[in-house]
């Protein structure tokens, strides 16, 4: 109705590049299969699954249909479907993308780090002159103005993307970058399963372990669903904010279904291609390092590859950048749509270049903090240290406890309570249904079932779960 005029997805194809995007990102690359491999291997695959199946699904298509239904920001959204308590969620959703940029932008400049560090070992310019993967990884952590640099360099890439709007810049720019990070993905698993010692690797991650189910069962489920969570960008506005661009004609389960399964494979095929090489070379303590193992260990490869090694180099971390970027853009959107509805509810005609700016301007600031702090290398300023708690050891420490360890979970949690019991399931039936499309009785009940109950337990479990991994103390 009055909001003809903000444009819509080209394509389903388009929306679909897009929204698997904004998932398959950092966490899909380092934090899944280095989870997997600790926590049981493939048991730990198919409780990920199960996990995926009762509450990423039914939360996933919730969110489209809410922004869809909407057609608006992420706070407008879910306020026009649970008026303040909505208000007060979409708030929640807004403030994660926040916090979570001013780190994700910093992971990403290292990787743009990286690529020039091996265009400069390919080149001859510059080297690395036989450093370790440490040791590079120390410097790029303690030089803070380069650091800082590179940050801003990768949040004006996402600039230069998203000024393009909706259909002109995202969905472009992802129907190509994302079809290419998949074909990157392949090249680099082909070379990673050829590395003498990579079925070491392989093993690490799929052999299963039932003992560690036996011991840390409860430990196991919340390492799952955190990740899950996080994985399908959820409870962030994104999937809202993506929705609300989304035609009627299109079907809202099915593109669930393909968003969940897309960002799934992708997370199980980076561990095929990262933890061979991190075993062939560090052995399990690198494959556990986290961070690490994208930042040190597989550098540490691509120098040991011989000439070929700064090529690999290039192409890994173009592929991780490709992989960050499609994730910030989506951060970055629901931002931008927010301040861009907001205008026009005020009647004024909103200037995307403007709101872009305004929102590139923001991340900068707060990112300037985490990038100084050198991922808390240089302990930068950091007001909340004598907690001494894991959350105060760094700045990236901090702004993911409030984003990810409080605010997605909580949001996740109360938008479950608020479809399943205060304004019930219904209305995403309706919504689905829409332009022919039809949810049989079966799959309403099983989403019934799901939104009321499964879900809300989850989530207040996972809640729970990140609370005590956040807030345990140091060592
Ligand atoms: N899903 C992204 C990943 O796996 C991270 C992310 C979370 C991106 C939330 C956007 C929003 O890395």
């Amino acid at each position: 109705m009055e909001h003809n005029n903000r444009g819509q997805w080209g394509s389903n194809f388009g929306f679909l590049m897009a929204a698997i995007g904004s998932a398959v990102g950092l966490g899909n690359i380092w934090g899944f299969p280095f989870k997997m491999g600790a926590s049981g291997g493939f048991p730990f695959l198919i409780i990920y699954l199960l996990l995926g199946v009762l509450i990423g699904f039914p939360i996933l298509l919730t969110e489209l249909a809410i922004g869809r239904k909407a057609g608006s920001s992420v706070i407008e959204s879910y306020r026009s479907v649970g008026g303040p308590f909505g208000a007060f969620i979409g708030a929640l959703a807004m403030l994660s993308p926040f916090l979570i940029l001013s780190f994700y932008t910093v992971l990403g400049g290292y990787c743009l780090q990286y690529i020039s560090l091996n265009i400069g070992e390919l080149t001859g310019l510059f080297s690395s002159a036989g450093l370790t993967g440490t040791e590079t990884f120390a410097n790029m952590r303690a030089n803070q103005m380069q650091a800082i640099l590179f940050t801003y360099l990768f949040i004006i890439i996402t600039f230069l993307i998203i000024r393009g709007g909706i259909q002109g810049g995202i969905e472009k720019f992802n129907k190509i970058g994302m079809p290419a990070l998949f074909v990157m993905l392949l090249v680099v698993i082909v070379r990673a399963v050829t590395l003498p010692g990579a079925a070491e690797g392989l093993k690490f991650m799929f052999a299963p372990n039932f003992d560690i189910l036996q011991h840390d069962f409860i430990k196991v489920l919340s390492t799952a669903g955190g990740q899950m969570f996080f994985s399908l960008s959820l409870a962030m506005g994104i999937t809202v904010t993506y929705g609300s661009y989304l035609s009627k004609k299109e079907s809202l389960v099915q593109n669930s279904l393909v968003i969940i399964v897309s960002d799934t494979i992708v997370a199980v095929l980076a561990g095929v291609a990262v933890l061979p090489a991190a075993f062939a070379l560090g052995g399990p303590d690198a494959a556990l390092s986290g961070p690490g193992l994208l930042y040190i260990t597989l550098q540490d490869v691509f120098n040991h590859m011989g000439p070929l090694g700064p090529i690999f180099g290039i192409l890994f971390y173009v592929l991780v950048a490709l992989a960050a970027i499609t994730s910030t853009i989506a951060l970055d959107e629901v931002l931008v749509t927010f301040f861009m509805d907001r205008a026009a509810l005020k009647g004024k005609t909103p200037s995307r270049i403007r709101m872009v700016s305004l929102v590139t301007l923001a991340v900068m600031l707060e990112s300037t903090l985490v990038a100084a702090d050198g991922l808390g290398a240089n302990n930068f300023w950091i007001p909340f240290q004598e907690l001494g708690l894991n959350l105060s050891a760094s700045w990236l420490d901090f702004m993911d406890f409030i984003s990810e360890g409080v605010a997605m979970p909580l949001g996740a949690l109360l938008m479950s309570v608020l479809v399943g019991w205060v304004i019930g399931p219904r209305f995403v039936k309706d919504e689905v249904e829409q332009s022919g499309h039809t949810m049989g009785s079966g799959l309403y009940r099983y989403f019934q079932f799901c939104i009321r109950i499964a879900a809300p337990l989850g989530m207040a479990f996972i809640l729970y779960g990140q609370i005590h991994t956040f807030l345990s103390p140091i060592g």
